[in-house]
């Protein structure tokens, strides 16, 4: 079929609005997680039948850890859940699935779990598609600027050799290319600690819509105006 939009080859997704949403119905915030995660699935379903080759979406940040405790163990069941209940389904569907962002923090049930489904699900070749989960661009790039800091000091590396492809070399994003397009939900202009380093010439897309009303009408909506937009990188 013949698409009047261009794909991007990875897509960013920043997850917003799910609080709002359950607010909005009177439900409380833990609702709107829950409804978050359905949208998530379909997103996942609508992003590789249209052909994105690299998904990438926000779902936990380190600086999520401020909100209440109830909420924040709500969302790492959810993710729990999300892993049992996805495993067929991306296996059956070739998506290779991955977690970038720091293990710290997160017990070792969780770990072990997602150490099992990126595992399973390695050979994926359809859509390779990572969470950002206990996710933070800041803590990204000094994680890499610590690995550096080590061959260094074990006389591994020159100083004089620390380049740009050398940091991007050592994010969690390894072997992934940049954003070619980020969305964001719920109408907040910001980034959020998303993808620092490798947004640099990522286009944004922004939608008053929140999480929970995502579909892929709205996904195609933010394709199109991807589509029309002038990417020059610096050049004219
Ligand atoms: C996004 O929805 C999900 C996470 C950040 C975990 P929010 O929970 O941030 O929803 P709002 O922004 O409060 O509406
Ligand atoms: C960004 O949303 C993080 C995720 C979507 C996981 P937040 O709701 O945490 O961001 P702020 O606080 O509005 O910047
Ligand atoms: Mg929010």
């Amino acid at each position: 079929m013949l698409k009047d939009y261009i794909v991007p080859r990875h897509l960013g997704i920043i997850m917003d609005g799910n609080g709002r949403w359950a607010k909005k119905r009177g439900l409380l915030r833990i609702n709107g997680h829950k409804e978050g995660m359905l949208v998530l699935k379909r997103t996942v379903e609508s992003c590789k039948n249209l052909g994105v080759d690299f998904l990438t979406v926000y779902a936990f940040s380190t600086e999520n850890w401020k909100r209440p405790k109830l909420e924040v163990s709500f969302l790492l069941n959810l993710l729990k859940y999300y892993i049992n209940s996805e495993l067929d389904y991306l296996k059956e569907n070739n998506v290779s699935l991955r977690f970038i962002g720091s293990r710290i923090g997160l017990d070792k049930k969780i770990i072990s779990m997602m150490e099992m489904i990126e595992k399973e699900t390695s050979n994926g070749t359809e859509m390779i598609f990572s969470i950002a989960f206990n996710y933070g661009g800041r803590m990204e790039i000094s994680d890499s600027v610590k690995e550096i800091a080590l061959m260094v000091k074990n006389g591994n590396l020159l100083p004089e050799d620390i380049n740009e492809d050398l940091i991007t070399n050592h994010l969690y994003t390894k072997n992934i290319p940049d954003p070619d397009l980020i969305i964001r939900t719920s109408g907040e202009f910001r980034i959020s600690n998303f993808l620092l380093w490798q947004s640099a010439y990522s286009e944004y897309y922004i939608t008053d819509i929140l999480w929970p009303e995502f579909n892929e009408e709205e996904l195609v909506k933010a394709f199109k105006v991807f589509s029309a937009r002038n990417r020059r990188f610096g050049g004219i």
